[in-house]
């Protein structure tokens, strides 16, 4: 009998399974493929690899400014993607070697529920096993989502899975949905000289996000020549000799491949989670925020399955200690969800933390807000990516509530708005601390002192 079962190996599920080892609990992780999950396998970590390429590709094409000369740089996409994997296998590995020393037990199988505290293995000959466990952790992640018309074939219509493992660069490449994923493949593929074109059905790129940074991603992406087609649905596909077409409005596009990019569904609808009681709606679980259990003792949820809360790695992460600390020592260790540092990796990098504006003001904030530019910052010149805004919005005489960044490094410096979010900081007390010259991160600076009614430069 363990004290905790994990079904599913992503973030969410190796987290528990490593954070138990502070508990001395004993865990069994059950995982039909290898450990790593979206995050590691088939998302943010393949991904970035990717996006490292282009941005260096983009860095060298442009060394001449910076008086450096080269001859004219080629994109070698089978290296960039054999890196890619290389990168991908180290954490894989690193991984597994990890849950080994920590005393985790990796069942290699598919866990589905029999009932309080008794998981049933499909191992891949076919036979069953069942492992006994105290309580039980679900983590079975999610998968992407398409829409009616447009479902995947792995060649002409793909999702990111298939994205992530394309062998050879697409010349001509339709996006559906410009969100987190949309806007990232976007960014990579005009940077490695794909024609892109992208579609979204609301009026902005990552809806959700202020659309000040929107705004300066456009710009971004315009000078880039990827081709946004905003507010506009697409018409059902054609595939043709010369590619696929896509219709939208009066016109169309004819590509050489469609990347659906419009959200990813949870994976929670073959794990007989009737035997527990535990409802879903359209596949989310809903859970007691503070701990992570679901309407059922002894049940845990936790990562792209949780009803209502972001689907995030860095999340999951925190749900699993707040699901763990539960089961050992039945305190809360509540995510803090309105301090969540979003990030996408477009180039340049796009991140914000708590409410946007319009999201204050309708949560009932009487609020203002205050923005700098990066085209007068040092740094931002030297680097030659002066494209940037830092804004910041603050409770009229009160806390920050939220912050956004575009820019060089913008991953990196929403973390320093993140503990000021978080901790609900006042503009005047932030403003105190100074930022070192010269660098990106004075353009967060010079936005407190505004925020805090001076200001300097
Ligand atoms: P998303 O929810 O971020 O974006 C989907 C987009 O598709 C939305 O903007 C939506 O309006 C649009 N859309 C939906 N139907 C459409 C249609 N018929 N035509 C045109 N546009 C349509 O989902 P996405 O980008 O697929 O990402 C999935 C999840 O993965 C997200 O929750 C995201 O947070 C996570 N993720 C996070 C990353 C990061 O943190 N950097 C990177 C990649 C994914």
């Amino acid at each position: 009998m363990y004290d905790i079962a994990v079904i599913g190996g992503g973030p969410g599920g190796y987290a528990s399974a490593l954070y138990a080892h502070n508990f001395g609990l004993s865990v069994a992780l059950i995982e039909k493929d290898r450990v790593g999950g979206t995050c590691l396998l088939r998302g943010c970590i393949p991904a970035k690899a990717l996006i490292e390429s282009g941005h260096v590709f983009h860095t060298v094409q442009t060394a001449s400014e910076f008086g450096v000369t080269t001859s004219d740089p080629t994109f070698e996409w089978p290296v960039a993607m054999e890196r890619k994997t290389k990168v991908v296998e180290g954490l894989v590995n690193g991984l597994s070697g990890v849950l080994k020393t920590r005393g985790v037990e990796t069942i290699n199988g598919f866990g589905s529920i029999a009932g309080p505290g008794k998981v049933t293995v499909t191992h891949d000959d076919g036979s069953t096993s069942e492992v006994e466990a105290r309580n039980i952790i679900v983590a079975t992640g999610s998968a992407p989502s398409s829409i009616p018309g447009y479902d995947p074939n792995g060649e002409t219509i793909v999702t990111s899975d298939e994205a992530l493992e394309w062998e050879t660069k697409p010349e001509r490449v339709a996006i559906i949905g410009a969100g987190v994923i949309g806007c990232e493949f976007a960014s990579f593929l005009a940077d490695v000289g794909s024609e892109v074109h992208l579609f979204e059905v609301q009026d902005q790129l990552v809806p959700g996000l202020e659309p000040e940074a929107a705004k300066v991603l456009s710009r971004a992406f315009r000078r880039k020549k990827v081709n946004m087609h905003l507010g506009v649905g697409v018409g059902a596909p054609e595939i043709t000799d010369d590619g696929v077409v896509v219709p939208f409005g009066d016109d169309s596009v004819t590509v050489d491949v469609v990347l659906v990019a419009v959200g990813r569904k949870p994976m929670t609808d073959t794990i007989n989670l009737d035997a527990v009681d535990v409802p879903t709606d359209r596949g989310y679980i809903s859970v007691d925020r503070a701990t992570m259990q679901t309407s059922a003792d002894g049940i845990y949820a936790v990562g792209d399955i949780v009803a209502g809360t972001p689907q995030l790695a860095h999340v999951a992460f925190a749900e699993a200690i707040a699901a763990v600390t539960h089961i050992a020592t039945g305190e809360n260790a509540a995510v803090d969800y309105n301090a969540i540092p979003m990030v996408v990796y477009t180039n340049p990098e796009v991140a914000w933390v708590g409410r946007t504006e319009s999201q204050a003001v309708a949560d009932g904030y009487e609020v203002e807000v205050h923005e700098h530019g990066m085209r007068g910052v040092g740094r931002a010149i030297i680097q030659g990516e002066t494209g940037g805004t830092v804004k910041v919005v603050v409770e009229q005489g009160g806390q920050i509530l939220g912050a956004s960044v575009v820019g060089p490094g913008a991953g990196e410096m929403i973390h320093e708005l993140m503990y000021l979010v978080g901790f609900e900081a006042l503009p005047e007390d932030a403003a105190a601390f100074i930022h070192a010259h010269p660098t990106i991160s004075e353009a967060i600076g010079e936005t407190l002192l505004t925020s805090a009614g001076r200001s300097l430069h």
